[in-house]
């Protein structure tokens, strides 16, 4: 089965061709970043009218590289939700059209459930049951993954996602949006004892997670050199700074595989790819005999062919929409199985 899949729900636009759910012929990927860069974040209204200017071209494109025939593609599937409002309904009407033109089911995905599935691309043995360490710019969640659409949210952020939290300490230090990656590069080499960061709790909640604190300790401590004149040491901050997240993402997800008793531990997301959490992750999940699955770089942010991976499960399940599918900001993970389209 091919499935053509769309992807708009932020600052990337993606379409994708995947066979079966496990084969990607090819995966078309426009990045914003750019155009986003000057404003120190995405800015909503410039996303939805880029997807418009490149989406069809970016289909055409992917069915030419791919090198199959229109009438080859047996579905076509979307990141529905969550996302910025504008952007997401560029990809869903774009996605419904093309439905509808090649008169094919249409496969909504929840854009979380792509992140989890863009590890069923790299890792062929990969399959449910398994507990997933979903961690990207506008989420923070520890879900088990019973099966291939039945999900449960074990632990989520109070507050702050983990990219975000990133993206924001990162905009104070002046390297730039998305700020992740480069604050990742400078920590490199820096001594993560030398700041302290406060790892916070949730009571009552073993896997909720608050990164808010974290995130106004980094940024107070930075306004505070500036004002006294004192010189930080940025590779040791950035260093402490991504310590203190990975302590708070690491040791909950590896208890919560415990608690559920599985033996596979999955990252997803735009901050899987972060240096110092697959580092901690590999020792963690060694430590307690638990199989990890980092996705690779390249499937960490946001792509096409996770969409396509995830709605060949979705489609299996029966989970398909009609000609009024709609676009949502928010949606929990496991809405699928509650009776949404
Ligand atoms: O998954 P993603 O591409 O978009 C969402 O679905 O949200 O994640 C983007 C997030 C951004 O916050 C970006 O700064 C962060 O992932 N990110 C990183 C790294 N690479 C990307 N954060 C920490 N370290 C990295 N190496």
């Amino acid at each position: 089965m091919i499935i053509l899949s769309v992807e708009s729900t932020c600052d990337e636009t993606a379409v994708a061709l995947v066979r079966d759910g496990r084969e990607v012929l090819t995966d078309q990927i426009f990045s914003q970043a750019d155009l986003h860069a000057v404003y120190g974040g995405v800015v909503p209204e410039l996303a939805s009218r880029s997807h418009v200017e490149v989406i069809y071209q970016l289909a055409d494109r992917a069915i030419a590289v791919a090198g199959i025939q229109k009438s080859e593609i047996d579905a076509v599937a979307v990141s529905y939700a969550p996302g910025l409002i504008g952007a997401v309904l560029v990809g869903v009407n774009f996605a419904k059209s093309v439905a509808a033109a090649l008169g094919v089911p249409l496969i909504p995905v929840h854009h979380i459930r792509g992140h989890m599935a863009a590890n069923y691309l790299a890792y062929p043995e990969l399959e449910p049951p398994f507990v997933c360490l979903a961690i990207s710019g506008g989420n923070s969640l520890i879900v088990d993954v019973r099966d291939y659409t039945q999900m449960y949210v074990m632990g989520a952020t109070r507050d702050d996602a983990a990219g975000e939290c990133f993206d924001k300490v990162a905009r104070v230090l002046g390297l730039g949006y998305p700020g992740g990656k480069p604050l990742d590069a400078l920590s490199r080499g820096g001594d993560d004892s030398k700041y302290h960061f406060p790892v916070a709790k949730v009571e009552g909640h073993p896997y909720d997670m608050s990164f808010s604190g974290l995130k106004t300790a980094a940024i107070n401590l930075i306004h505070h050199a500036e004002q006294t004149g004192e010189t930080l040491d940025l590779p040791s901050l950035c260093a402490s700074f991504a310590k203190g997240v990975s302590d708070s993402l690491v040791p909950r997800a590896i208890a919560a595989v415990r608690e559920r008793g599985y033996r596979q531990l999955v990252a997803a997301g735009g901050v899987a790819a972060n240096s110092r959490i697959r580092a901690d992750l590999e020792r963690a999940a060694a430590a307690a005999g638990v199989q990890l699955f980092v996705p690779p770089l390249r499937l960490c942010g946001d792509n096409g062919a996770m969409v396509g991976a995830q709605a060949y499960y979705e489609y299996r399940a029966g989970h398909t929409a009609g000609s009024d599918l709609n676009a949502y900001a928010s949606m929990e993970l496991g809405a699928l199985n509650e009776g949404q389209p």
